[in-house]
């Protein structure tokens, strides 16, 4: 692919590696630059890398008014030699097309997906958080163009891809475990719905329940499928759980759960790990009965930006509260994160193919 760079004036670019002083949060902060392509007359073209700002568009852009948006969540890490290495990218970049699938919009080469995202590392390298657990987060997106105010697919779509260091998702960090709330009032997705894909609309969705799992005192929903007697999801990550004998459990995907990265990462890293990995259909009822009478022991959550985050409690809209284990990270927990962290900064060896050098081209 041919990018057509416009950066900023060398002077106005970051001169040295980022050291942040305080704490980096999550999604803040941005790099000096973005990846930007269109598609137009039935192609993709006009590959860019421009400053970061504003995109100009018009009113009746149609994904202002109908939705047709859809985003990606990545990380890249950097190891103690100073390269940077993205993680499992061509994941993000197969599952982009899936929900572009789902919302309508056109195929958008994972070659191409890859290089925009390696190219614009490469450009705003400096931008990496020197800080212990902080790394740079990718947030790839497409959105719909077209000024029409008639329901049906755009013609026309943007491709951007924006940086962010970030550290942990939860101010609580990945030490600290959190309480959801299980509620039969809010549901994320449905059978046929867009429940499986990174559609924009998904999380305009879950606003109002995240809203109502902080009224319990809870930092998120665990939600339930649409007959409210089987577990599916957290707003922003695949949930599981931990049985006595150490085997980790993830809800069996559906269309009504995203396919994530990190699940199917730890679903192939049961040897590592030295304990089995699988999925199952989790009824609630059962999975109440299992906390209580001991047989499940830790619970949480995965993904990108959550990674590997300990639940400890889970709250029901009754009051009722259920404690896993003694309410603290337990050690399959840390032992996931351990590993996967360690894969992702380069300590321990990865499986083939699951790390990607950024190559020193540009930056
Ligand atoms: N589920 C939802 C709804 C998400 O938004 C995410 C984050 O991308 C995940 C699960 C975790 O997926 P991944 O591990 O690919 O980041
Ligand atoms: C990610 O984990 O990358 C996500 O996309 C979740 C996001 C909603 C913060």
């Amino acid at each position: 692919m041919k990018i057509d760079y416009q950066l900023k004036p060398e002077t106005e670019r970051r001169q040295q590696q980022f050291v942040p002083e305080g704490e980096v949060g999550f999604g803040r902060l941005r790099t000096d630059h973005m990846f930007l392509m269109d598609y137009e007359n039935g192609e993709w073209q006009n590959a860019r890398i421009v400053p970061y700002g504003p995109i100009e568009m018009m009113p009746g852009a149609m994904c202002i008014h109908y939705g047709q948006s859809i985003f990606e969540g990545a990380k890249a890490f950097m190891r103690d030699d100073g390269e940077i290495y993205t993680w499992r990218i061509d994941k993000n970049a197969e599952r982009m097309n899936n929900s572009a699938e789902i919302v309508c919009i056109p195929h958008l080469d994972e070659t191409t997906q890859q290089q925009a995202i390696h190219a614009l590392i490469d450009i705003d390298r400096l931008w990496f958080p020197k800080q212990q657990g902080a790394c740079l987060y990718i947030r790839p997106f497409i959105f719909a163009t077209e000024d029409r105010l008639s329901v049906s697919p755009s013609e026309k779509y943007t491709f951007c891809v924006v940086m962010s260091p970030s550290g942990a998702y939860y101010k609580t960090g990945a030490n600290n475990a959190i309480r959801l709330l299980i509620t039969e009032t809010y549901h994320r997705a449905v059978p046929g719905g867009t429940g499986s894909s990174k559609a924009a609309g998904n999380y305009a969705a879950s606003l109002r329940a995240a809203k109502h799992a902080a009224d319990f005192g809870a930092a998120q929903v665990l939600y339930l499928d649409s007959t409210n007697t089987k577990l599916e999801e957290v707003g922003a990550m695949n949930h599981f759980h931990v049985r006595k004998d150490g085997t980790i459990i993830i809800p069996e995907f559906t269309d009504t759960i995203l396919k994530s990265i990190t699940s199917l990462s730890m679903l192939e890293m049961g040897e590592m790990l030295g304990c089995e990995v699988k999925q199952e259909t989790v009824y609630l009822k059962d999975f109440i009965a299992d906390i209580e009478s001991g047989e499940i022991v830790e619970a949480g959550g995965f993904g990108t930006a959550a990674v590997v985050s300990p639940v400890g409690s889970y709250i029901f809209e009754d009051k009722r509260v259920i404690t896993v284990g003694d309410g603290n990270v337990g050690p399959t927990i840390k032992k996931m994160y351990e590993l996967y962290t360690g894969m992702q900064l380069g300590n321990v060896e990865a499986p083939a193919g699951w790390v990607q050098k950024v190559e020193r081209q540009h930056g």
